[in-house]
Formats: structure tokens, sequence, C-alpha cells
């Protein structure tokens, strides 16, 4: 594969994060017994399997050292899935999460991969639809913590963020019965190297994970923490349980329709990116057995 090579930055500015974890394991519950012999992120959103959502989001932000996070179970099918990325111009890696102790484990579990640099954090299950601008900036300028902050109708489902006038963070709670703003907190975070120490200091919940929320919250109560409001032309989605899946597909399946352009097709963002060029795209659509995809594949290389 190709030589990643990472561009020196002016002095003063933060580093661009380039290393990304992908949370991929979990019970899935809510979506057994879809999830009893397929875990969560290998089912279909539409065409694909989910993970290829998450996964288009870390190579749109140029992000190309991942770690993938399964079960023991799940983590050979990823493998068998992706490899070790090489014929995306991206490195995979892969390791175990024994049992779902958390989101804030994943820290832990990445230590080694992380080796003390800044990392994106972004779950297996969530899907991203819109101009990512909004992402490659707080990539590049990241501090301490970044989170994001989508307003939605229903945010007592999720980590819900409160923002002053100014944009500054508030508070921070999980799923609380009565939210104090709009902004749910999508499964897409920045960190800088400090988060697997912070983590390894947390204490699990009363439901027994370590809280993602809790590691966000140790940023915020040092200052450190910005949330980006996610404009109204970027689709955030979750797929965790039967009807939010469906939607999902549904959603993806209109988008694909009525554009010439696919979502999240990563060997087609692997050219775009250029970490793959027109020669090695063509030689992906050549040994693609969907013929339909190997010819947008095929066009895509010509373009
Ligand atoms: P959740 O949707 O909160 O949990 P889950 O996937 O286990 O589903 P359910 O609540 O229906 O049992 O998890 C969000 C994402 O994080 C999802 O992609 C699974 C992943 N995850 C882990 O990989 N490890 C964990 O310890 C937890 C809690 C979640």
């Amino acid at each position: 594969m190709p030589e990643i090579i990472s561009t020196p930055q002016p002095a003063g500015c933060p580093t661009p994060v380039t290393k990304g974890i992908i949370l991929a394991g979990g019970a899935g519950t809510r979506l057994d017994p879809l999830t009893r012999i397929v875990c969560k992120q290998l089912l279909p959103v539409y065409d694909k399997p989910m993970i290829y959502y998450p996964l288009s989001v870390l190579m749109l932000g140029d992000i190309r050292d991942i770690l993938i996070i399964s079960t023991p179970k799940d983590l050979p099918d990823f493998r068998n899935l992706f490899d070790d990325g090489s014929h995306l111009g991206i490195r995979i890696e892969y390791a175990e999460q024994d049992e779902p102790r958390g989101l804030a484990e994943a820290l832990i579990i990445g230590e080694e991969f992380l080796a003390a640099e800044s990392c994106c954090l972004v779950l297996g299950d969530n899907l991203f639809h819109g101009n990512l601008d909004f992402f490659r900036s707080a990539l590049r300028d990241n501090k301490g913590a970044t989170i994001f902050a989508k307003a939605v109708r229903d945010p007592e489902r999720f980590g819900v963020v409160e923002l002053d006038a100014e944009g500054n963070v508030l508070s921070l709670e999980e799923k609380p019965a009565s939210p104090r703003s709009p902004y749910a907190v999508p499964g897409l975070y920045i960190f800088d190297k400090s988060a697997p120490s912070r983590a390894k200091m947390q204490q699990p919940s009363n439901r027994g994970e370590l809280e993602i929320i809790d590691l966000v919250n140790s940023y915020l109560e040092e200052g450190n923490l910005e949330a980006k409001p996610l404009s109204r032309g970027v689709a955030w989605l979750d797929t965790g349980t039967p009807d939010s899946l469906l939607e999902a597909s549904s959603y993806i399946g209109t988008v694909q329709k009525q554009n010439a352009f696919q979502v999240a097709c990563i060997e087609e963002i692997a050219y775009e990116r250029g970490f793959i060029d027109a020669a090695a795209l063509a030689a992906l659509a050549e040994a693609h057995p969907n013929r339909e995809h190997a010819n947008y594949l095929r066009s895509r290389a010509r373009d």
C-alpha cells in the first residue's frame, strides 16, 4: 500500500487527527433476533454493510489509520470484509472487546494503536450524510475534545448537550428525562492524546459501563470541550432499532436513486481522496463481482 505520510504543520497549530477508531461491538439487543447470528454493524443498510458508512466518514476526513473494535465472535467477519485495508490505500487494524463494557473502553483498548496521538471515535451504527466540511475542520482544529450537536425532535433518547448563545457547552447529560436543549450528541467524537489515560481513571456507571459522556465531561470540566452544531443539511441517522434501520435503508436508497452518485462507496472515496490512483480503482472494478457496482467504479475511474 502507499506509505501514509503526515503533513508537517506550522508551529503552534493543532496537529490534524489522522487516527480513527470504529466501535462495532455491543449486544445489539434491540435488533434481536437479527443480531443473534450477524452483528449489527454488518447488517445491510440498503446496499452495503452498515459499517461502510462510519468507515466512509473517517476516510472523507482523510483518516487512513483505522482500528476496528468488535467482539471476538464478530471480528473475523470484519477482517474478511476489509482485510488490512491496503486495497483502499488505508491501514486497518483490529482489536477485541470481549464484553460490552461501554463506549469509553474503546480508548483503553485502542491505547497501543493510538500511540499517544489524538483520534476520532465513531460508532459503527451511526450514519452521516451531507457536506462533511464541519468534520474536516474539527479534525484540523481540535484542541481537547470535540463533539457535535444535532437538533432533533426526541433529544431524551440521546446524550444531550446544552449550549449558550456563543456555542459554549454548558452541560452534558445522558438520556435526560427533561432535556435542557434539543441538541443530541451523535456518535462521533474527537479526542486529544489524553483520552486513554482519562478513560482508565473512570468508574463504571450504574449500568456497569464506562460511559462516553463521563469521558467527554472530564474535558468539559477543564474547559477543553468544543461542541460543533451540525447544519440542517447534514443528516445523522442511528440504526439501533428495527424502525431506524428500515428508515436508514430507505433514506440511502432514495438518495442513491435520485443521484448519479453513491453514498459511502468506499472504493470511490479512496480514489477521490487520493488514497489510490485510477488504475487501482479500475482494478477494484474488474475484481468486483457485482456488475452494476463494477460499472459504477469504472465510470468513476474514467471521470
Ligand atoms: P448501543 O446502541 O448503545 O448498544 P448496542 O449496540 O449494544 O445495542 P442495544 O442497546 O440494542 O443492546 O451501542 C452504540 C454503538 O457502540 C454500537 O455500534 C455498538 C457499540 N458498542 C460497543 O462496541 N461496545 C460497547 O460496550 C457498547 C455499549 C456499544
